[in-house]
């Protein structure tokens, strides 16, 4: 049985202070919550104080992203070795990495890198507004997940993040059964790329505007696993209810 991630990604936002505020008014209530893995990706500045707070609970530490060398003239770079005992995830191709950091090229390598260095990867893909109204999205997410993945045999550590472009940010959400069925998708291309049973026990994540409103819809659809959670990641209440609802709802669907 797969279980379920919630992961809260800051993005740039937070001064350190300001993160180990965030992470105090959560730590209590998400360390009380069982069955869901809890996992929150500060920007770099943060994530030492942060999994110093969290180091005796069960909420886990993320990066947003990492470099796949391990050292060298790489200015204002961050290795997976400089982070590989604070973090147990990293975010590895978010969209907006893609976007503004040209990071399509280096996904492939940074996955590598992080499955090296004992870092479980958060693969995201998805699929433009223009790509999904023009009936692209599955070709677009099997060329994404075919580039990610060629030459990498050992996924077991791998989780996927289906967040369609055109939900992250605006309020406008994918539904539930969208969602569940381009997830869906995803699994078989996993499972043409690996096998049947590889495709069963990975996990994957919706995100995109994904809220306490709303997760409980995609925490109650078959295939997905959890959500990579943005704006709301950044309001302790709706984090924290977010989890108390995917804690309560995951498990009645057998997945
Ligand atoms: P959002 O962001 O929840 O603010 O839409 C999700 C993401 O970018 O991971």
């Amino acid at each position: 049985m797969r279980i379920p991630l919630i992961a809260g990604n800051w993005k740039m936002n937070t001064t350190i202070e300001e993160a180990v505020a965030l992470v105090g008014n959560l730590l209590k209530e998400l360390d009380k919550i069982d069955n869901v893995e809890k996992l929150v990706c500060p920007p770099f500045i943060s994530l030492r104080a942060v999994s110093e707070i969290v180091a005796k609970s069960s909420v886990k530490v993320g990066s947003q992203n990492m470099h796949y060398e391990e050292k060298g003239a790489f200015t204002g770079e961050v290795s997976p070795l400089m982070i590989k005992d604070i973090c147990s995830y990293v975010i590895i191709g978010h969209s907006e990495r893609r976007q503004y950091f040209n990071d399509d090229s280096y996904i492939n390598s940074k996955i590598k890198a992080a499955i090296k260095y004992g870092i479980a990867p958060i693969l995201c893909v998805g699929e433009k507004a223009e790509e999904n109204q023009q009936g692209k999205t599955n070709e677009v997410l099997e060329r994404q997940l075919e580039q990610a993945l060629t030459g990498i045999d050992d996924i077991v550590n791998l989780v996927i993040a289906y967040e369609p472009i055109w939900a992250i940010g605006t309020g406008i959400s994918a539904s539930g059964k969208q969602a569940n069925q381009t997830i869906d998708l995803i699994r078989q291309k996993i499972s043409s790329l690996y096998n049947k049973q590889i495709a069963l026990n990975v996990r994957i994540l919706y995100g995109g505007s994904a809220n306490a409103d709303n997760i409980a819809e995609f925490m109650c659809q078959p295939q997905i696993d959890g959500a990579l959670v943005g704006g709301a990641s950044l309001k302790p209440e709706q984090f924290i209810s977010m989890l108390k609802q995917t804690s309560s709802i995951y498990y009645d669907i057998k997945k």
